[in-house]
């Protein structure tokens, strides 16, 4: 059986660049305290008008030009995103269309900041049953319309940004290459430690003008909870992915972490004695994208030439939900 391989990847990021400075101008929140409890010195966000599936079009096309391939060659496509164009239809379906191709399936993922490796993990599986042949994974956000730029909303507000990146999947043969393991998992005891109840489908009407009042709008989060979850969990995780893929820690050439938070990617590669600068990061820049975060980082990585054909990459990522996930695979 052939594994499949990233045969392609580009990311867009919107021009616009917010520096904490502007963020300290709309709610009480320093430079100091961003970058010292989260590493996050600028964000970029979308202008009014601009969908996620515009920032995930400019980055599938970047992704389709790399793999050498047109939107026409693509059998399948699979979106993750927790900013949706809609509530439905699928932001997938929209990236069709704008992409200028019909027919071939779409499938949104709402999995958080594990969406793209959730993403990843389903085309992995299409391919290698022989189900589709070439899958753009698409992972984009555009966070900026829904944050609380107030201090009510500045524990949130301050780490989120917004961006896109996608990858080309396609089968290969070739041994040094493709995706060797995958790890998928959820704790939904913890679903409203990061959490947005705006759409609540319990109500009659579900959408109800206190709903404003309320502030219920705007994402919460228990920044406790998420940040002990996400040491604890990865930890695990980076143990058991490579056991289970049979290869050595010190065979991995980067992990591709999600870039939720710096402090806490700096405890866990502390924590499992990964040499400085085996972890990668760019949240400097970019803050929190989501589901964008890890290929945005990984395509990042792959531009600036660091990374070489056969190089064992681990990409984990932790998020709301609990869910937590990992993809282990040689370039
Ligand atoms: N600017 C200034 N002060 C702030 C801000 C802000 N933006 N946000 C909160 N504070 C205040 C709090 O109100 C609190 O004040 P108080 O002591 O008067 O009550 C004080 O700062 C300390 O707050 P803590 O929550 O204890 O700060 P902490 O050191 O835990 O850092 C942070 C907060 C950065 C959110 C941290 O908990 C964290 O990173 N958690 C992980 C969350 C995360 O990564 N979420 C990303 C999404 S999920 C994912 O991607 C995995």
């Amino acid at each position: 059986m052939s594994r499949s391989c990233i045969a392609g990847i580009g990311s867009y990021v919107p021009p616009r660049v917010v520096r904490n400075d502007e963020l300290a101008q709309l709610m009480s929140t320093s430079d100091e305290w961003i970058r010292t409890r989260t590493g996050i010195g600028e964000r970029r966000f979308a202008d009014a008008g601009v969908y996620c599936s515009d920032l995930a079009l400019e980055a599938s096309r970047n992704a389709l030009e790399d793999a050498g391939m047109t939107a026409h060659d693509l059998d399948f496509i699979i979106f993750a995103t927790i900013s949706p164009d809609h509530h439905f239809p699928g932001t997938g379906c929209f990236l069709q269309a704008k992409l200028g191709i019909e027919s071939i399936g779409c499938l949104d993922v709402r999995n958080q900041c594990t969406g793209f490796l959730y993403g990843m993990a389903v085309g992995d599986a299409f391919i290698r049953s022989g189900m589709y042949r070439n899958i753009l994974v698409v992972g984009a956000e555009v966070h900026s319309s829904a944050l609380d730029f107030t201090d009510e909303g500045r524990d949130v507000a301050v780490l989120f940004g917004d961006g896109a990146a996608a990858v080309v999947m396609t089968p290969t043969q070739d041994p040094r290459r493709g995706i060797l393991h995958s790890e998928l998992h959820a704790d939904g005891r913890f679903t409203k430690a990061l959490f947005m109840s705006v759409w609540d489908i319990s109500r009659k009407p579900f959408m109800t003008p206190e709903v404003f009042q309320t502030r219920e709008i705007w994402p919460k989060m228990d920044g406790r909870s998420v940040s002990k979850n996400a040491v604890t969990k990865l930890g695990e995780l980076v143990e058991d992915t490579l056991h289970a893929g049979g290869v050595d820690p010190l065979d991995v050439k980067y992990v591709i972490p999600h870039q939720a938070n710096l402090r806490i990617n700096e405890l866990l590669a502390e924590r499992l004695k990964f040499p400085p600068g085996k972890f990668l990061s760019n949240i400097e820049k970019y803050g929190n994208t989501t589901a964008a975060s890890i290929p945005l980082l990984l395509d990042e990585t792959y531009r600036t030439g660091k990374i070489e054909r056969g190089d064992l990459l681990l990409l984990i990522a932790v998020g709301s939900g609990f869910t937590w996930a990992s993809s282990l695979l040689r370039w």
